[in-house]
């Protein structure tokens, strides 16, 4: 069965793009700018976004996590996520809020179905099955280069493993600083320029066959001309009244 938000519903606005183009600020700025127009808004992220996807969340993005085959990998994708689909997000959707959500399964069929090459076959039928299908009203794709979005995302996650490790009290030591990490979100960032390449263009492969659902937007605008325009898809989409951003 296919659940599409209807009308008079709430509606499910996702966030996509490669690791480091910024749509995490994006979808917070966004959140503030509804919440002032008087929306309800949730704001949530996957992988995560309930306490039993959270616990997935640090065995998938745990650089320590070695090993995983890249279909234990998109089940455990799939697993958090219908805990999230079912337990958050069509119960908020089912009283009138506006759910925004940082990634969802277009990133299992960029990174799994692109990235590890399973091919978006699977990825769609354990969607189909798994979630009711449930569509996106709209889809914010940030497009952004592969090299620089990357070399972000890999400085922003040492320097938060570096500060996790000097809180617990390593100060300057290298090896002990080593030992006191917990854990660190780094695990696909040491991916290759391959591997995102291909996750790079199964987005746009997603952007071509659903070209009503999603929408691109450059991300390497400055975070306010960005925001400015994301505002103006979503609100139109909305079907709010214009406002200056
Ligand atoms: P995220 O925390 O959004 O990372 P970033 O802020 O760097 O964009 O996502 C974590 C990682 O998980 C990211 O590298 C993409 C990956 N991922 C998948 O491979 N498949 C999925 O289905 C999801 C939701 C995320």
């Amino acid at each position: 069965m296919l659940v599409m938000a209807a009308a008079g519903q709430g509606k499910f606005i996702t966030f996509e793009g490669l690791d480091g183009c910024g749509k995490s600020t994006q979808l917070e700025k966004l959140a503030v700018r509804l919440r002032q127009r008087k929306l309800d808004v949730l704001s949530t992220r996957e992988p995560g976004g309930t306490a039993l996807g959270d616990r997935v969340r640090t065995i998938l993005l745990d650089s320590r996590t070695t090993g995983l085959d890249a279909y234990a990998e998109l089940a455990l994708m799939f697993a958090a996520r219908a805990q999230h689909v079912h337990a958050v997000i069509l119960p908020a959707i089912g009283a009138g809020r506006v759910v925004l959500c940082d990634r969802f399964t277009d990133s299992s069929e960029a990174y799994q179905g692109g990235g590890r090459q399973l091919g978006s076959e699977p990825v769609l039928a354990l969607h189909r099955f798994l979630c009711n299908g449930l569509q996106p009203d709209l889809t914010i794709l940030m497009d952004s280069d592969v090299a620089g979005s990357v070399a972000r995302a890999r400085r922003r996650n040492f320097a938060q493993s570096e500060e996790k490790a000097k809180a617990r009290g390593a100060h300057g030591k290298t090896k002990a600083r080593e030992q006191n990490r917990t854990h660190d979100e780094g695990r696909f960032e040491r991916e290759n320029q391959a591997f995102f390449e291909r996750v790079h263009s199964t987005y746009h492969e997603i952007a071509r066959r659903e070209p009503e659902r999603v929408v691109i937007i450059d991300a390497r605008g400055s975070i306010e001309s960005v925001h400015s325009e994301i505002v103006q898809v979503v609100e139109t989409r909305l079907g709010l009244p214009a406002k200056k951003p």
